[in-house]
């Protein structure tokens, strides 16, 4: 299911801020040489991250799933010198192709890259220390990463995930994912401590603050 014409896609991408050329040129880069290019998050969910962290004035980000290092280096080029951003990821060639970007970035010291599988990493992180964090890995772990990425929020803190619409298949949900993504957003919305907010950007963005 296509949620937003392509034309109206580009229409809001023409009057949104412009990309850096750096995310421009592995934009074009991951379509072109990965084998899964559309998981790459794209300008519109990056440019929704960057407004949040602006507006929040988040330092301490916690990415789950970093592919080509596209999100990881748009949030990055909106923290101030001392914020940081840990991610998580499993696959080492995504890794050894994220560093060469991040390498030619003026905001490379602001990203911190853990190999392996992102529930093993989160262990290693001090809770309620992290204002902001960005969920798009694996969607059967959503459950699992939200309630270990809720620990290691900050009270006042913002969390966010891609794909909660997952094509539309959360709305008669009989795959792992499907049911999974669900689940995740029935955990968040009962939560009493947690504002969500469910928005049909591309394939679905959950936004939360943490209240409590
Ligand atoms: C949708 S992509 C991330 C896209 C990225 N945020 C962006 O905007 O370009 C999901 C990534 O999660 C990684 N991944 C999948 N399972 C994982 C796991 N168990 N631990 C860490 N990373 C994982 C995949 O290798 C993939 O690179």
């Amino acid at each position: 299911m296509e949620f937003t014409p392509k034309e109206i896609e580009d229409y809001c991408k023409q009057f949104s801020t412009e990309e850096s050329k750096i995310l421009l040129d592995l934009s074009k880069k991951t379509w072109e040489s990965e084998e899964s290019p559309q998981m790459i998050s794209g300008s519109l969910i990056g440019g929704l991250l960057q407004m949040l962290i602006k507006i929040s004035g988040s330092k301490n980000i916690l990415e789950i799933g970093m592919f080509t290092g596209y999100s990881a280096l748009k949030m990055a080029e909106v923290l101030p010198e001392d914020g940081r951003i840990h991610t998580c990821e499993l696959n080492p060639e995504y890794i050894k192709t994220a560093k060469k970007w991040f390498e030619k970035s003026s905001a490379k010291n602001k990203i911190f890259i853990h190999e392996g599988k992102a529930l093993e990493s989160l262990k290693k992180f001090n809770p309620g220390s992290y204002d902001f964090f960005f969920i798009d890995a694996d969607k059967g772990n959503y459950p699992r990463y939200l309630e270990q990425s809720l620990n290691l929020l900050k009270v006042g803190g913002i969390g966010v995930l891609d794909n909660m619409l997952w094509s539309g298949k959360v709305l008669t949900p009989n795959d792992p994912d499907s049911i999974a993504i669900r689940e995740t957003a029935k955990i968040i919305k009962n939560n009493p401590n947690l504002e969500p907010l469910l928005l049909p950007v591309r394939d679905g963005v959950m936004i939360f603050r943490k209240i409590k």
